[in-house]
């Protein structure tokens, strides 16, 4: 994971580096760092902690090249020494990705004498290209990378030359080409209204990045062209808005979310009906939420179609044996479009020959770029490490991908063009700060439902274990009595989600199984008789009448409320939830 950004040009890196680094927090923030190039020497600054520590520093730093980096920790405890850019000799480097087999060439080098000063991983490309050095940077980057195995996407610096060398495998790499001066990057996010062109790198591709100009090559240092394309991405929101938090910002933005992904869906029908129309299985996958979206997904594509389906979290799906692909297309669900495990489980399938649909809120990430056809979520930047309105934007539009592999006509559509109503009525209507002091007083809190309840149940818990750090867990309300029973007490909390008539009675009977044991109990329905069976046992929430399959949107809007109150009470960050990131390019 990490954010990396490299400068070069004729204003102050230093600045330059610190507002891109500002811009890449969300992939990682526990500790940050840049050096630039003063009259041919590395001037290194570090922090502990967020990128805006580096602020104070900023003022005695007058280079006009450096690279910067954001950290979200892999190998190594956050900390000052483990922070990056790592130099060694006369080579400074920064690195986002996972170096596999950083400890048996860490070992080679000690053999040799040399002195680590960090626990990373990342610490063994400065100490190899300072050996390899020769002369020519490039070189001695693409030597270093030849013995590497794992992801990298890095930037490196020698003393003497205002130079910036690029690798990139497997973690993303970003050229911006702008006016004077030119940058290198993990995301788009960073280079928004800073260079009007930009240049995704492919796998194995290096670049030699200077203020005058962008040398892209190969292994073998022959200059190779990739095409160069309008820099779409927009300018970071700077503030929440008025509102206390991006959360609660985001999550009141999901009716919106909706409107436009229906909105956008016009546009992406053909692409997505020509990669699924004739799969006789379909496989979705993602990554915490983007999975419980996924999990949404297969019951539509199942009820609406009669396709077999399975939805399967894409680090599990990556490594299981080779998967029979004939006829099979996959649905790879993700906010980012970067996650590492969502991406190569993509990667693998389309390897394999199955057509690859996205459903991503970001045109330009590498999922986009390797997917057959992609259906937009039209979100909007989500800042908030926790995801929300993304999710309602992944539900509504895998409805959508439903109904269009079904031949709806019309009817199914109109009912997702009615939810964003539906779900600013459970946004303006549900009173949950009760709920949410008595998740803050729980030991536990499990969240239960019954099949696409379920589903949501799931990621209420995700949410709220995300920014409340409060434990527990989601379950199938049926398997509550065959163990997860025996952690009930007065001290835990069981929240049911209960939208669907004809499974109201069975998750009923696990409320009371709840009850007998003095559990505490709330109930999310838009029940009547849900409603008037608890109504003085129980904490109930009333949730707006919908359709059961487009429930999750309204009981998740209820719930991401829920873990958002329930953060600010407990004192929490919801926007920046400890040892986190927003986005996850890892595995
Ligand atoms: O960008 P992605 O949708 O692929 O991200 C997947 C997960 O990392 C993400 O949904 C994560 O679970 C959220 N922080 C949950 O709120």
């Amino acid at each position: 994971m990490c954010g990396i950004i490299g400068y070069a040009g004729g204003g102050n890196a230093a600045a330059a580096i610190y507002k891109g680094l500002l811009n890449l927090e969300y992939r990682g923030y526990d500790s940050a760092g840049l050096a630039v190039m003063e009259n041919g020497k590395c001037r290194v600054v570090k922090s502990c902690g967020r990128v805006e520590k580096l602020n104070a520093s900023l003022q005695f730093l007058s280079g006009n090249t450096g690279i910067g980096h954001t950290r979200w920790a892999t190998h190594g405890k956050p900390s000052n020494s483990n922070a990056h850019p790592h130099t060694y000799g006369k080579v400074t480097i920064v690195h986002n990705g996972i170096i596999e087999n950083y400890a048996e060439l860490k070992s080679k080098l000690l053999a040799e004498g040399d002195v680590f000063s960090s626990d990373t991983d990342s610490e063994v490309l400065a100490h190899l290209i300072d050996k390899f050095y020769d002369g020519n940077l490039l070189s001695a980057v693409v030597k270093c990378a030849d013995m590497l195995k794992g992801s990298y996407a890095l930037l490196c610096m020698r003393e003497g030359k205002d130079e910036i060398v690029a690798a990139k495998y497997r973690s993303p790499v970003i050229l911006g080409y702008g006016e004077g001066c030119n940058y290198c990057s993990s995301d788009l996010p960073a280079l928004a209204g800073n260079c009007g062109r930009v240049c995704v790198l492919e796998d194995g591709d290096f670049a030699e990045v200077t203020a005058s100009y962008i040398r892209i090559c190969d292994r073998t240092g022959k200059e190779i062209s990739r095409e160069i394309l309008p820099n779409l991405a927009e300018p970071a929101e700077l503030s929440a808005g008025g509102f206390p938090h991006y959360m609660l910002k985001e999550l009141w933005e999901a009716p919106a979310t909706v409107k436009n992904t229906v909105k956008l869906f016009e546009s992406c029908k053909t692409s997505a009906l020509a990669a699924l129309s004739g799969a006789e299985r379909i496989i979705l996958t993602g990554c915490g939420t983007a999975y419980h979206a996924a999990l949404a997904g297969k019951r539509y594509i199942e009820e609406f179609c009669g396709i077999p389906c399975e939805a399967e979290y894409a680090g599990e799906l990556r490594y299981k044996t080779t998967p029979e692909c004939g006829k099979t297309a996959l649905i790879a669900v993700t906010q980012s479009g970067e996650t590492a495990d969502t991406v190569e489980a993509a990667r693998l399938f389309k390897s394999l020959g199955a057509k690859v649909t996205a459903v991503t809120n970001s045109p330009h990430s590498a999922i986009t770029r390797l997917s057959d056809a992609v259906v937009r979520v039209a979100a909007g930047t989500e800042v908030c490490v926790a995801a929300t309105k993304s999710y309602s934007g992944q539900i509504a539009a895998l409805y959508l991908i439903a109904a269009l592999l079904k031949g709806d006509d019309g009817e199914m559509t109109k009912k997702v063009e009615k939810a964003p109503d539906l779900i600013l009525n459970a946004l303006q209507q549900v009173d949950i700060y009760t709920l949410a002091e008595m998740c803050s007083n729980s030991r536990g809190v499990y969240f239960l439902g019954r099949d696409i309840d379920y589903a949501v149940a799931l990621e209420g818990s995700l949410k709220l274990k995300e920014v409340s750090y409060l434990p527990g867990s989601g379950y199938p309300a049926g398997e509550l009595k065959h163990g997860t029973l025996a952690l009930i007490d007065e001290k835990t909390l069981s929240v049911f989600i209960i939208t669907d008539e004809k499974l109201a009675a069975k998750s009923s009977g696990a409320v009371e199984q709840v009850l007998a044991r003095r559990g505490k109990v709330a109930v999310l329905t838009n029940i009547d008789g849900v409603r008037g069976a608890f109504e003085n046992r129980a904490e109930i929430i009333t949730l707006p009448e919908c359709d059961k399959f487009l429930s999750p949107l309204v009981s998740a809007a209820a719930l991401q409320l829920l873990a958002y109150r329930t953060a600010v009470i407990m004192g929490r960050d919801p926007d920046k939830p400890r040892n986190l990131a927003k986005s996850v390019t890892v595995e």
